[in-house]
């Protein structure tokens, strides 16, 4: 499968929030990506740094020579004058025939495209700017919330066009049910690192709740243990607080302090995943970056 775009150590500042860390990554061929992510977790801040809309402060978002950039642009203000075809036609040099196939998918019959772009109702105009978009033949698609600005019935339309698309899309989205009826890799942005995981976005969730919770045991274990060796020292820091000129105390603080440096476990690595648990897809680049 061929790459269309490749990033390399991505890292985006605001002021002093840290929004990307140093983020690399790569978008192949053919591929279905939900980015999702808290809100503020900087997910349109990535993809306009993949449009090439805002400049990166550190790394590099770099389109291949194969990729064709679509890109939905809810703000672009429609044409006064004119005809919705015309516009199609002026935007996308492509003949009246395509034009109109295109445009039929979204249900923008002639007289539609007879009408003056602007004229067109909120939800019409969208689609004349999908079927825009879509004539350029782009092969990489970079939505951002379309559920924010689609009517539901462009909306369902767009949706069933994506579910046999060829090209590859990233979709932000906090609507889960858009998500797991379009995508089958999951992106997550968190802290200003991107884990990338090769399932839809529930078997995402599912995976990062086991992380979890593996985390909240291993961490509850070593904190018992250390509890446990607090209150009875090991035999030779015994031994060590026996020997002449040595206090006890300094021995006990050092066994103390280098429990509490394993005293917090991290993501189980999915290597030592269980069975069972390696039965799910694991993250290919369970972490990217880290902060
Ligand atoms: N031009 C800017 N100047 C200052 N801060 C910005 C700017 N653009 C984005 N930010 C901040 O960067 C963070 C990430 O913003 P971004 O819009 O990428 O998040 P998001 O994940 O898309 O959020 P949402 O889910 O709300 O759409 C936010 O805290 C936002 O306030
Ligand atoms: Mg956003």
């Amino acid at each position: 499968m061929r790459t269309l775009l490749s990033a390399n150590g991505i890292g985006k500042t605001f002021g002093r929030q840290v929004v990307l860390d140093g983020l690399t990554f790569s978008i192949p061929e053919k591929a279905r990506i939900g980015l999702i992510g808290r809100n503020g977790a900087g997910k349109t801040t990535l993809l306009r740094i993949m449009a090439g809309t805002e400049e990166a402060d550190t790394g590099t978002a770099r389109l291949m020579p194969n990729a064709r950039l679509g890109v939905l642009d809810q703000h672009e203000l429609l044409p006064t004058d004119g005809t919705v075809m015309g516009y199609l036609e002026n935007a996308t040099g492509r003949p009246e025939w395509e034009c109109a196939k295109m445009a039929a998918n979204f249900g923008l019959r002639a007289d539609a495209l007879r009408m003056v772009p602007a004229t067109l109702s909120g939800g019409f105009q969208m689609r004349a700017k999908i079927v825009r978009m879509l004539l350029a033949d782009p092969n990489l698609l970079l939505l951002d919330e379309p559920v924010n600005y689609l009517d539901l019935s462009t909306l369902l339309l767009f949706e069933r066009f994506l579910r046999t698309y060829q090209g590859s899309y990233v979709v932000t989205s906090h609507d889960r049910e858009l998500l797991m009826n379009l995508c089958t890799t999951t992106w997550e942005i968190a802290r200003g690192a991107l884990t990338t995981f090769p399932g839809d976005v529930e078997t995402f969730s599912a995976w990062k709740e086991e992380q979890e919770e593996y985390v909240a045991r291993t961490n509850k274990r070593l904190r018992r243990r250390w509890r446990r060796r607090r209150r009875s020292p090991t035999v030779s820091a015994r031994k060590r607080a026996s020997r002449p000129g040595q206090r006890a105390s300094s021995s006990t603080s050092r066994s103390s302090g280098r429990n509490s440096a394993t005293f917090r476990a991290t993501c189980r690595s999915p290597r030592s995943a269980s069975p069972a648990r390696r039965s799910r897809p694991e993250p290919r680049s369970a972490r990217t970056t880290s902060r």
